[in-house]
């Protein structure tokens, strides 16, 4: 489900900063060659996490779901000069994708790839963070949430993707398939968590923002 017209997106898309070469190009390679391209963050939500980095300036970022890697580019161009991004994935056959385009940037020594499932490597992790993109597994998103607060700087940021879900989380209750229902329980544990405030932005597929109080 689109939320906005195509002509309007392609609007958005014109009167907002181009994607780089290197951006465009992991873009097509993606659409061309990977499982599921619709995955992949695009120009304009690419362009709002590249934004908001680059207002927080962090010194260490996390990413749930690497995919081609798309969103870690994104994110890493606000990266303090010594600050380091951490993205995990399980998926060897996307993370080949995303560490070619990882090297080919100028974050190739500050972007580390962790092949693996998030919710056994997050537990090792011993770094605060400014920022946390999560963008995987559905189901887990509340999980997630969980493992990674007490990781989360005061005033740091938790990025949450696709929690519109289509539309989807609009459906009855009982109506809703596993990944909805757990998107619909995140969005409701996360408005009623006093350590945070956060906006629900109906941007692509929604995203919720997330600041730790
Ligand atoms: C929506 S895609 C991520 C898109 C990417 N962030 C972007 O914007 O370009 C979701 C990714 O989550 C990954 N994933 C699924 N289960 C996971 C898990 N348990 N731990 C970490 N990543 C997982 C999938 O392999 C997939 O690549």
């Amino acid at each position: 489900m689109e939320f906005i017209s195509e002509a309007l997106s392609h609007y958005s898309e014109q009167h907002s900063e181009a994607e780089s070469a290197l951006l465009s190009e992991l873009n097509r390679e993606t659409h061309l060659k990977a499982m599921s391209p619709r995955m992949l963050s695009g120009h304009i939500q690419g362009r709002f996490l590249s934004l908001l980095s680059k207002l927080s300036k962090p010194k260490n970022i996390l990413e749930i779901g690497t995919y081609t890697g798309y969103s870690a580019l994104c994110l890493a161009e606000g990266l303090d000069v010594d600050g380091k991004l951490i993205t995990i994935d399980p998926n060897d056959e996307t993370n080949r994708m995303a560490n070619k385009y990882f090297q080919r940037s100028a974050y190739a020594k500050q972007i580390e790839l962790k092949s693996g499932d998030a919710t056994k490597i997050i537990p090792t992790l011993s770094q605060t963070f400014d920022i946390v993109f999560i963008d995987a597994d559905k189901r887990n998103y509340a999980l997630y949430f969980d493992l990674i607060i007490d990781k989360v700087k005061k005033g740091g940021l938790i990025i949450t993707d696709n929690v519109l879900w289509s539309g989807k989380v609009l459906l009855k209750e009982n109506e809703m398939d596993p990944d909805t229902k757990a998107i619909h329980d995140f969005n409701m544990k996360v408005n009623s968590d006093k350590r945070v405030t956060n906006l629900l932005l109906p941007v692509r597929d929604g995203l919720m923002l997330i600041i730790k109080n």
